[in-house]
């Protein structure tokens, strides 16, 4: 503890002070408590340099003790036999002074060796009941000389130099009584921040241990999570893979049986009526010609559905023409079934993509123009394809109804596929689709960038 001495130096004509000092605020309430500093300052009358004849400061705050200073006592007294001890010196030093005192004429600093021994028991740190003893009996025993020999020396004197060191002992033991009042009061403190560390560390050390096993159950929900994601996602590609199959499978069927046997058809019916035409009268020929023509017309309207059908399954345009002209083809045969009107922003000149890419975009527009008619009650639908710095965008877009936020929240939680299907397309080629709902209707959007590995 610093001592201020402008302070002492500017209080040095008292002849006492006593001067406090608040320790830190993060100290404990019982370490802030006052550390008192008793000065005795000289009254020099220069006042040029203070120097105290008798200093004691007393800090309220335990010394920390560090773990190489720390220092167990070899063999520490027993704090009985240490009093006792205490007590005998104590009442041995009383009664050698009031001998003193009782052989000295004038026995002026006999009470400065009350005070001294006061002092030293304070020092020594002796028991409360031995300093209340010292602070009693050194005045009384004081006094006592002065009835007893009365006539000795200057009376006045001897007087005052009793009084004021009298009342000196008692400030020395009331105030080291004040100080252990307090070091009590920071040791109960003390071991009550203690108490409460414990209980906080305790509740602290349970709550972390909570969220410890909290985090390990996300982490395994979430595991479990990117599993079944992983496991959708191959099953969604399975999917696609088996349709395009399927689809090229029944192309190849409708084209081999079908439409082969569909050209036998209308070859045979041809070959008949020019036969028939040279065996019957003119008269039945008109009704017979009639009827076979019917017969022709509708095989030629039989092979052009399923000519529309098989383009559908396997668009040979689209690997002749491209992805525009395809679309334009397609999306015309979609509003003369749907009556709803179909517009493609696409240049005549869009240049060629990767087959792969070509394809995957026709398919993904062929599922939203599905399900623009299945379920957005739209009057038209555009769809455009644009060439971007980064690759390739398409865009679906009706001004129907607009899909439900439930369904943009978790695509594939609805009833159906086609969704999930075509944001599986999307990622088989290495880009994405994002479906946005506006003021008015969906938006279907599919980029693929052009540094994607599966176009490459
Ligand atoms: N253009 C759209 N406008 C409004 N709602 C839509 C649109 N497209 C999709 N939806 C909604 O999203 C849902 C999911 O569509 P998805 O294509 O995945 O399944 P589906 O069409 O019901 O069945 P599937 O495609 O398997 O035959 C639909 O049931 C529909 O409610
Ligand atoms: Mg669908």
């Amino acid at each position: 503890m610093k001592v201020n001495e402008d302070h002492l130096r500017d209080s040095h004509r008292s002849r006492m002070f006593v001067t406090t000092r608040m320790l830190s605020r993060r100290q404990s309430p019982a370490e802030a408590a006052p550390a008192v500093i008793i000065a005795f300052p000289a009254t020099y009358p220069g006042g040029a340099r203070l120097t105290p004849y008798a200093l004691s400061v007393r800090s309220a705050r335990v010394p920390r003790q560090t773990g190489r200073r720390r220092r167990a006592p070899a063999k520490a007294m027993p704090p009985n036999r240490k009093t006792l001890l205490t007590n005998l010196v104590v009442a041995v030093a009383i009664g050698l002074i009031f001998a003193i005192d009782l052989n000295t004429p004038l026995g002026l600093a006999v009470p400065f060796l009350y005070l001294l021994l006061a002092l030293l028991a304070i020092a020594v740190e002796a028991p409360k009941r031995t300093l209340l003893a010292i602070a009693i009996l050194g005045p009384l025993l004081a006094g006592l000389k002065v009835l007893i020999n009365p006539e000795d020396g200057v009376a006045w004197l001897g007087h005052a130099n009793r009084i004021i060191f009298s009342l000196l002992i008692w400030v020395a033991v009331g105030l080291e009584w004040g100080r252990r009042l307090l070091e009590v009061a920071r040791r109960e403190h003390s071991l009550d921040l203690e108490h409460q560390v414990r209980e906080q560390t305790a509740a602290w050390r349970s709550a972390n241990h909570t969220l410890e096993l909290e985090v390990a159950e996300r982490q395994a929900a979430e595991a479990t999570i990117i599993d079944y994601t992983q496991r959708l996602q191959a099953l969604t590609r399975q999917l696609v893979e088996v349709r395009d199959a399927e689809r090229k499978a029944l192309a190849a069927e409708l084209h081999d049986r079908i439409g082969q046997n569909l050209s036998a058809l209308n070859m045979s019916l041809n070959l008949n009526l020019a036969l028939l035409a040279t065996q019957l009268p003119p008269a039945a020929m008109t009704a017979t010609r009639a009827r076979i023509g019917d017969a022709l017309t509708l095989v030629e309207q039989t092979t052009e559905v399923i000519r529309g059908v098989m383009e559908e399954l396997h668009p040979a345009l689209l690997e002749q023409y491209g992805l525009a002209t395809a679309l334009r083809w397609h999306g015309e045969e979609f509003a003369g079934r749907t009556g709803i009107g179909f517009h493609c922003q696409a240049g005549e000149r869009f240049p060629r993509l990767a087959t792969q890419v070509e394809t995957t975009l026709f398919r993904i527009v062929q599922e939203a123009l599905i399900n623009v008619a299945k379920h957005a009650r739209a009057t038209a639908v555009t769809v455009s394809l644009a060439r971007l710095p980064s690759g390739v965008e398409l865009k679906v877009s009706d001004d129907g109804r607009g899909i439900a936020q439930e369904q943009l929240n978790r695509p594939a939680a609805g009833s159906g596929w086609g969704l999930t299907i075509m944001a599986e397309r999307a990622r088989m080629i290495g880009g994405e689709m994002r479906i946005e709902r506006g003021n008015q209707g969906t938006t279907v959007a599919v980029t693929i960038p052009d540094d994607s590995p599966e176009v490459a």
